[in-house]
């Protein structure tokens, strides 16, 4: 008897070229290089260009993860791209990467739990996967959190940059008394109480607009490290693991301190934890899945490695998930 396993074949992350330092931003609002770095760890962001979309994002890192797994669109039957800023009100993201792919089977959608959306996306196609409703999934984390910046208000347009990650996931038989491949486990969480201590003051049925990011950061940074440890370690036991079998720590990356205030909690020795959030600032639905391409493609995970994935964010969402790395 053989069970079915959903294992990642292959990642890939697309940045747009323009970088903003810190430096910029000093002469926009009142801010310094040195608060920045000192309170986030953010030194530059990836912004996207004039006319740049999010399902250009999405479809560039889709068609890297692709090649990667050595494979293109027509072995793909589900896609779901997870953002909270799309080209459009309708269709998803999803669907315009689809058109993209030049892809006209299958099925493909968005989901929005903003920065936990990838977490969020790679359980949901993993359920897809395990329960026989799809074989072969995209899943895309993509979001030009630029655009929906207020760029007078210091305490958010310092934070965010924009970018685009995906894995091409696959179910495959596994036999189960040896160690298994792919995703091992997924924790899943919200709470709508805390919905204004992040949020974007505008939308369609509300004001009519796109509106601006609002954040509560003191509150935000207060519930973080709290979440997404609870997470982490209910990952961990599901899958009957503890935190000193993780061979890689993949957090979103939103702000240094609370990574690193996450992985001492949970007992993550520092060298384990990949960190991009320097150079790529909070990329949302994007942050999690550009960190692995980054650690796989410099060669620090290998096949058999045992990588956790967490991420946190507005709703508030946030999530975890324990995967044995099986692409090469
Ligand atoms: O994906 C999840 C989404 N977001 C997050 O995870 C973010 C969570 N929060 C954070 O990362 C942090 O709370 C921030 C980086 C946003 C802020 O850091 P903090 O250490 O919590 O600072 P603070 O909010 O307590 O503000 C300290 C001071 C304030 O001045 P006063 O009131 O003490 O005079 C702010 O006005 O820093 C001021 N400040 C700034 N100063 C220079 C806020 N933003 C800036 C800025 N430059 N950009």
């Amino acid at each position: 008897m053989t069970i079915t396993c959903s294992v990642i074949r292959g990642v890939g992350g697309y940045l747009p070229s323009k970088v903003m330092t810190n430096a910029e931003l000093e002469s926009m609002v009142d801010t310094s290089d040195e608060w920045i770095v000192q309170r986030t760890g953010i030194r530059q962001r990836h912004v996207a260009a004039k006319g740049e979309t999010t399902s250009d994002l999405a479809t560039a890192a889709a068609q890297k993860a692709l090649a990667h797994a050595g494979m293109t669109a027509k072995d793909v039957d589900l896609i779901i791209v997870a953002t909270t800023t799309p080209d459009y009100t309708f269709p998803s993201v999803a669907s315009l990467v689809q058109e993209k792919l030049g892809m006209h089977h299958g099925c493909a959608f968005d989901q929005q739990a903003v920065c936990s959306g990838f977490v969020f996306a790679l359980a949901t196609a993993d359920s897809y996967l395990k329960s026989g409703m799809a074989r072969t999934a995209l899943v895309v984390g993509a979001d030009t959190m630029t655009r929906i910046l207020d760029w007078k208000d210091r305490n958010t347009c310092v934070l965010f940059g924009d970018g685009a990650g995906a894995v091409v996931l696959q179910a495959q038989q596994c036999a189960p008394d040896e160690p298994r491949p792919g995703i091992l486990s997924s924790r899943l969480r919200s709470d709508g109480r805390h919905w204004k201590k992040l949020y974007v003051d505008g939308g369609v049925s509300s004001t009519g607009t796109i509106g601006h990011i609002r954040m509560q950061g003191r509150e935000v940074f207060k519930h973080a490290v709290a979440m997404i440890t609870d997470v982490i370690n209910d990952a961990l036991a599901d899958a009957g693991k503890s935190a000193a079998d993780l061979d890689w720590f993949i957090p979103h990356q939103a702000n240094r301190r609370i990574i690193d205030g996450a992985g001492r909690k949970v007992g993550i020795a520092p060298e384990k934890v990949v960190v991009t959030v320097d150079r790529h600032a909070n990329t949302s639905a994007a942050s999690v899945p550009l960190a692995l391409d980054e650690a796989v493609r410099d060669g620090r995970i290998k096949a058999g490695d045992l990588v956790m994935l967490e991420a946190m964010g507005g709703g508030f969402t946030w999530g975890a998930s324990l995967i044995r790395w099986s692409a090469d």
